[in-house]
This record gives structure tokens, sequence and C-alpha cells, in this order.
């Protein structure tokens, strides 16, 4: 199975995918958790990504491009994979596109995560207070949700149009939104 799971900040991306990845046995693949690993390993790559990560901006798109080839390149993915976090503009899906196209592969679905801005916030603030993650303070959660109305919305309009979107709904225990995503991408309860 190879997954594009989409959503605002704070929407479960990160919490599903971990879900996901031992249901369906593919390697999970967060850009978000590959950035901040560079920028915890203090690489050049990390030190440039990481005051724009702290306030809630999109690194690069060559960045992410070059650390994606990378990734994809690894063995691992041949059979599936749950991609988090990437496309997050309209040149990223292209370049998505293009990248698999390369590998002689196709994405099975894009589901995206529903979740209104409100609950965002407060998840967002939770984990603030529980982790204390450089970008979840109120100023740079207000930039990402900006960044993601601006720049991924047309993602997932894109993506709509092309019928390749699943939306599903984000608000609910994990569980609950753990099998509406099974359902939504027709994995049956059974395997696994
Ligand atoms: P990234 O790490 O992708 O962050 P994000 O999209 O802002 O997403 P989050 O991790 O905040 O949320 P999530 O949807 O994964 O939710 P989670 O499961 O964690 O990106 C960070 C930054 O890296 C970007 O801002 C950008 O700078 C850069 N970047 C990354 N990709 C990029 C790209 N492609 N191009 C350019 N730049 C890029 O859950 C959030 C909280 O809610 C948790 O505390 C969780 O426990 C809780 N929660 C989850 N589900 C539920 C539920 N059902 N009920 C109650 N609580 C829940």
């Amino acid at each position: 199975m190879r997954l594009v799971l989409l959503g605002a900040p704070g929407s479960g991306k990160g919490t599903q995918a971990a879900r996901l990845k031992t249901y369906l046995r593919v390697p999970h693949i967060s850009t978000g958790d590959l950035l901040r690993a560079e920028v915890a390993a203090g690489s050049p790559l990390g030190l440039q990504a990481k005051e724009v990560m702290a306030r809630g901006d999109l690194v690069s798109d060559e960045i992410l491009l070059g650390m994606l080839k990378e990734r994809f390149s690894r063995e691992d993915t041949r059979d599936g994979f749950i991609l988090d976090g990437y496309p997050r503009n309209l040149a990223q899906a292209a370049a998505l596109d293009e990248l698999l196209a390369g590998l002689g592969q196709k994405f099975d679905a894009a589901v995206q995560l529903e979740v209104d801005n409100e609950l965002l916030i407060e998840r967002l603030a939770g984990r603030a207070q529980a982790e204390g993650r450089a970008d979840d303070n109120p100023e740079s959660v207000r930039k990402r949700l900006r960044v993601y109305d601006e720049q991924t919305a047309p993602v997932i309009e894109f993506y709509r149009q092309q019928g390749q979107l699943t939306v599903v709904d984000g608000v609910g225990s994990l569980d609950e939104v753990f099998a509406r995503i099974l359902e939504a991408i027709g994995a049956g309860r059974e395997v696994g």
C-alpha cells in the first residue's frame, strides 16, 4: 500500500501513520521527522532548516526533494510507504509524481484527515506543554495553519479534482480515526 497522508498541523498524521506502519507493514516517511533528525544532528541541512521550521514556514522544495529522493532510494520503500508531511505545495505534488513515476510507482490513495482549527490549536497547545516542540508555540502554530491554508489546501483540491482524494474525519478517539482510515483505504481489519 502506498499512502499519502494529508492534513493540517495537529490533525493526527504522525499519530495515525505510526499505527498504519505497524498494520500495513510499510515504512512511515515523515518529512517533519526527517528534518527534525537533521536539526538534532546539527548537519548543514539541519542548520539551514532549524529557524525556518521554528517559525512555521516551509523548508525549501529543493531540500525536501533531495531528502525524499534519498529516502526513496532505499530498498524498504519498494513495496509500500506512508508518506506524511509531503507534498505541501503544488510544486511538491508535481515533484512527487515525477519521483514515483521514475521508480515505476504510483500512490494508491491520498488521505486527508479533517479537523477544525479550534481543535487543532487545542491539540498543539497540549503537545507544547507535554513535549515542548519548538514550533508548537502560539505564533508558529498560527503561521503553520496559515501556510497550510495558502499552500497545502491547493494540493488537496488538486488531488480531489484528480479523483485521488479520500477525506477522513479526524475527530474522535485514536481507534475511531484509525478504523475510519482503514475503511477509507479498503484495508480489511483482518490484515495484520
Ligand atoms: P511536520 O512535522 O510535518 O508537522 P505538521 O504538519 O505541522 O504536523 P504535526 O506533527 O504538528 O501534526 P500531525 O498532523 O502529525 O499530528 P500529530 O499526530 O503529531 O512538519 C514540521 C515542519 O517541518 C513544517 O512546519 C515545515 O517547516 C517542515 N516541513 C515538513 N515537511 C515539509 C515539506 N514537505 N515541505 C517544506 N517544509 C516541510 O498529533 C498532534 C497532537 O494531537 C499530538 O499531541 C497527538 O497526541 C494529538 N492527537 C492526534 N490525534 C488525536 C486524536 N484523535 N484525539 C486527540 N488528540 C490527538
